[in-house]
């Protein structure tokens, strides 16, 4: 066995994730305190609490067991955060506080302004909330692997939406999935404060499932989460019927108090004999929950075009007027081959009734890597973060995590009533925004930080050029009154592009492979992930209209 001494605080915690073989031990004074003899063959979750301050002695066997493992100490990780551990044959590397942020940013690879998990997998952002002066920002986490699995909720938090600490996972599938072959878990939710001001989370939990496409049960929870904002303490369910017509997909609530109703109101997301759905329930205490109709049903259209079934939809009233966005998954738009793609309507809702200005949705973003988009309410903005993946294109191998998410978001409508993003302020602040100069007419040396371009003027004829060593990392092209993006990866079969007819104004913001592309005053929206030639060192800018670029952080 392996053996380090390793300092904990009276009351620190360790939590990790292992498979067998493979076994540990922690002892101090020469007695053993806790001990594995033998890890389970399937992944597990195995937490540890210390009791006395001290040196303890930490004794393993196969580094390789341990998926994913750190420490903290309750009292203090509001602050500092958790302590990342790693196994080897021979020690045990232990980072805290900036240490953390310093292994992130050794990987050259790793964006930099973009949020992304330490290790293992991560999906959609969830249960964003604001504490005070803390934001909270939760994520669909899987703590065993690089792909997607049984999920939990992965949780870190920011003074200013930019710089984020990492906190202990909040919230566990309610089964051992792995020991039963199957997949499920802590589904995506929101968070929800009552009118007592007290915070709690809805979400959905996907019961052990046994085939990813169907024959799964979601059913619908609420935790609450205890006075450090640690762990979910308690946890009930509060929807398990499904309404007539719907089958098993019936997840991801979105809650809000609705002054109209004088009631609470949830959205879900469905489909309803096979057409995606958004249905809306109506309840008068939190916990008893009746079925409302469908707050909207996509038309045929859209389920002869592969859609399955809404995801993640969002539901807010903004500048008077009430914004529906949703996700199809599955869906495959056949005029440009995109598919991973976010809709959104705006209307009013009226007696339980949204009515739509239009039946055209928005497409929101056109790159296709923004998708589970979750928004909320704080200090008159609505804030938003999306997911930065499409399935189409995985991390290359080797990366220790999957996923980032966008840069958070603030959300308008124009005077189109068109919904309308760009950056949030605060990352306005946070971003050190050194001008890059040219050294001739459009052209500029890149350093390895995130760069961000912004275009005022006649946009037609702009040709914006990113290469790294010689190779293509994204090329974006306005023409004919459209604007287009190509990635080293885009053979040509799908097009990402969009109408930016009478736009005076572009902005791209680059970041190791993350293109975030807001024209038209943020009414059209193009986000893409790269995995290639992510660190460009060439960028050639050719366009009529005034170019200034930044050097981000
Ligand atoms: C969207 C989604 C949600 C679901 C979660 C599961 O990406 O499929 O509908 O709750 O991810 O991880």
């Amino acid at each position: 066995m392996a053996k380090a001494t390793v300092s904990f605080a009276s009351g620190e915690r360790l939590e990790f994730w292992a498979v067998g073989p493979g076994a540990v031990t922690i002892s101090q004074y020469g007695e053993t305190l806790w001990s594995v003899p033998a890890f389970e063959a399937h992944p597990s979750y195995y937490s540890y609490h210390h009791r006395e301050a001290g040196s303890v002695v930490v004794e393993w066997d196969r580094p390789e067991a341990f998926l994913w493992a750190y420490s903290y100490d309750p009292a203090t990780v509001a602050e500092a955060g958790i302590k990342l551990w790693e196994f080897s044959t021979d020690e045990i590397l232990i980072r805290a506080g900036k240490e953390i942020g310093t292994w992130l940013r050794s990987d050259p690879q790793r964006p930099r302004i973009h949020f992304s998990p330490c290790r293992n997998w991560m999906n959609d952002p969830v249960g964003l909330c604001r504490m005070g002066d803390c934001w909270h920002l939760f994520y669909q986490f899987h703590p065993c692997g690089g792909d997607w699995g049984p999920m939990h909720w992965g949780h870190a938090t920011s003074p200013d939406l930019f710089n984020w600490t990492h906190m202990p996972v909040f919230l566990h599938p309610e089964q051992n999935l792995w020991r039963l072959g199957a997949t499920g878990g802590a589904f995506s939710g929101n968070a929800f404060e009552d009118r007592d001001g007290r915070l709690m989370f809805f979400y959905t939990e996907r019961l052990p499932a046994y085939d990813l496409f169907k024959g799964y049960r979601e059913i619908q929870k609420i935790a609450r989460p205890d006075r450090r904002m640690i762990k979910a303490a308690s946890i009930s369910t509060v929807l398990e019927q499904r309404p007539e017509g719907v089958e098993h997909d019936f997840r991801d609530p979105k809650v809000w108090w609705d002054e109209a109703a004088g009631a609470y109101r949830m959205v879900l997301g469905a489909s309803i004999h096979g057409d995606p759905a958004v249905l809306l329930y109506g309840s008068e205490d939190l916990r008893e929950w009746k079925y409302l109709g469908p707050l909207f049903r996509a038309p045929p259209f859209f389920r002869e075009q592969g859609a399955r079934a809404v995801e993640c939809p969002d539901f807010f009233p903004i500048d008077g007027k009430w914004v529906l966005i949703m996700g199809l998954v599955g869906h495959c738009d056949p005029g440009s081959g995109r598919h991973n793609l976010l809709y959104g309507l705006v209307g009013d809702f009226v007696d339980d009734r949204f009515i739509p200005d239009s039946d055209a949705l928005q497409l929101l973003d056109f790159g296709s890597d923004y998708y589970a988009m979750q928004s909320f309410a704080t200090d008159g903005r609505q804030i938003a973060f999306a997911w930065l993946f499409n399935w189409e294109f995985r991390k290359p191998a080797g990366s220790p995590y999957s996923g980032e998410l966008s840069l958070p978001r603030q959300l308008s409508l124009d005077a189109r009533n068109r919904i309308c993003m760009r950056p949030a302020d605060e990352v306005e602040e946070a971003l050190t925004h050194a001008p890059l100069s040219s050294a001739e007419p459009g052209r500029y040396v890149l350093d390895d930080a995130s760069i961000d371009i912004r275009l005022n003027g006649t946009l037609d004829g702009t040709r914006i050029t990113a290469t790294e060593a010689g190779q293509l990392s994204f090329s974006i092209v306005v023409e004919d009154q459209s604007i287009s993006v190509q990635l080293p990866q885009d053979d040509g079969s799908i097009r990402y592009a969009a109408a930016i007819a009478g736009a005076t104004d572009l902005r791209v913001i680059h970041d190791k492979g993350i293109v975030e592309i807001f024209a038209d005053g943020g009414a059209v929206c193009g986000t893409r992930r790269n995995y290639l030639n992510v660190r460009p060192d060439d960028l050639v800018i050719l366009s009529k209209a005034h170019v200034s670029v930044f050097s981000g952080g």
